[in-house]
């Protein structure tokens, strides 16, 4: 049974309820966060909660719980789950009105809840051959930058990918990438690691800034700058990263191979680094 917290309360996933008013069902007007969890350990859990409060900065609602309160209730909630590495998902929305307005509410009552479920484990064949992925235009809004719940547009373009056999939709605007669907890209050329700046056009990424500091560690070269969509068909390697994938080789691309159609020597390289440090994580104490 997976438990749940759902506004002050712990009771069964299957169990919680909220209204048919909540403005998030009504408006998708919320944000939410996805916190890995290795060793019964948050990973990166500071920082997931500093763009959770970016996010509901940029939403105009308050921070329904101090950085303390987020720490206690999900330190609970860890503790009344299953353990293992786990995928922790919180959603805080604007709650539910008296009806269904744009109007902003005066006084919100915010809708929180957060679970659990497992991480999913990489594949062997994801670590020996890479994944697939297509290349889309970036129809999302202008926001991106916001961990909005409103996901039609994300799931919309990562369903294309799917559909054809990818794992994947990297996303392209005005000439130059953006962003995976779910996801950061890196592309590497000539061994520079190089991907896109943050700003409104996508998700300043946890695990992106991981890899970029992990890849700085190991003596790589990296750089944050605008990267045109003809670059992706001539790099010697693509990388998607996010906290449920930490860090995937793309080795086709619309069809076409990228590299060798085999992970790289440098993805190889930031992967095993990465690895090392989440065990490192995951058995301190
Ligand atoms: N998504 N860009 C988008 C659009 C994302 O949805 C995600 C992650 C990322 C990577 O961010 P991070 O490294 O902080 O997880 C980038 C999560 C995993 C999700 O929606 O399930």
């Amino acid at each position: 049974m997976t438990i749940a917290y759902l506004n002050g309360s712990f009771l069964p996933l299957s169990e919680a309820r909220v209204s048919v008013l909540d403005r998030g069902f009504l408006f998708a007007d919320g944000v939410y966060e996805v916190i890995p969890v290795y060793g019964g350990r948050p990973f990166h859990l500071q920082q997931h909660l500093l763009r959770l409060e970016r996010s509901l900065s940029a939403i105009l609602l308050d921070n329904p719980k101090s950085a303390d309160d987020w720490s206690a209730m999900i330190e609970r909630l860890l503790a009344l789950g299953k353990g293992g590495d786990q995928m922790l998902y919180i959603q805080v929305t604007r709650g539910a009105s008296e009806g269904r307005s744009h109007a902003l509410p005066a006084q919100p009552r915010p809708t929180v809840l957060a679970f659990c479920q497992p991480l999913p484990q990489m594949p062997d064949s994801v670590r020996t051959q890479g994944v697939g992925a297509i290349t889309l235009p970036d129809t999302r809004w202008r926001h991106c930058d916001v961990k909005s719940i409103a996901l039609l547009g994300n799931v919309l373009l990562a369903n294309q990918a799917l559909n054809v056999g990818c794992n994947e939709a990297l996303l392209t605007r005005d000439g130059h990438l953006t962003e995976g669907a779910s996801s950061n890209v890196f592309v590497v050329r000539d061994d520079v690691i190089s991907t896109p700046p943050n700003g409104k056009e996508l998700l300043p990424g946890i695990t992106r800034d991981l890899i970029l500091k992990l890849a700085q560690q190991v003596g790589l070269q990296t750089c944050e700058r605008p990267i045109a969509t003809e670059e992706l068909a001539v790099a010697d390697e693509i990388w998607i990263s996010s906290s449920t994938r930490e860090l995937y080789a793309v080795t086709q691309l619309d069809g076409q191979a990228i590299g060798n159609q085999q992970p790289g020597p440098l993805w190889q390289k930031v992967y095993d680094a990465f690895q090392v440090f989440k065990q490192q994580y995951a058995t301190q104490s």
